[in-house]
């Protein structure tokens, strides 16, 4: 049985998820209108991700019998001042879902609730590399800031593809 308290936190956390996604599709637009088709191609995969985060907090919900709300997001920031600020942002916001899930593990383990403790544990190490990563970028980038093919050369070869077991989004493979 789920902790009311988790439960109500990881509802609040499919809110952040699906905003985070829709961040990431302001990112893809933004490099994709820059014509910075390997920066779009990053965020528009990044974006998927985060909704799959959420969709997997989704199943998690459903699969325990509790209730789940679907949240309306406010809308991303969609402007920038150069090709950094969108990376930026990124890890700041990663950063932030760090916290966020650190703090959903303190709540699960806190109720005595061993089985949603051990649903978030796979996010804590999903959010290293997430955080990671954009770090990485981020210094790439800023390198890169007056040669912007300098990074998307460097995207093409270090990220091409990505995949793994990871826990099921609602309404895979359905
Ligand atoms: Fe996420
Ligand atoms: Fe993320």
């Amino acid at each position: 049985m789920a902790a009311d308290a988790f439960v109500s936190q990881l509802n609040e956390q499919i809110g952040h998820e699906f905003a985070a996604h829709q961040q990431y599709v302001a990112c893809a637009v933004y490099y994709d209108s820059e014509t910075l088709p390997q920066l779009a191609r990053f965020f528009y995969r990044q974006a998927l991700e985060e909704r799959d985060h959420a969709m997997m907090m989704v199943q998690y919900l459903l699969d325990a019998d509790q209730p789940v709300q679907v949240p309306g997001v406010s809308a991303p920031q969609a402007e920038f001042a150069d090709i950094v600020a969108p990376v930026s942002l990124a890890l700041d916001q990663e950063r932030r879902v760090s916290e966020q899930i650190n703090a959903l593990a303190a709540v699960a383990r806190n109720e005595g609730d061993y089985t949603s403790e051990q649903f978030i544990q796979w996010f804590i190490k999903e959010q290293v590399e997430e955080v990671a990563t954009m770090s990485d970028l981020l210094r790439v980038v800023e390198r890169s800031r007056e040669s912007p093919m300098d990074v998307e050369t460097w995207m093409a070869r270090e990220h091409s593809s990505a995949a793994g077991a990871d826990p099921r989004p609602a309404g895979a493979g359905a």
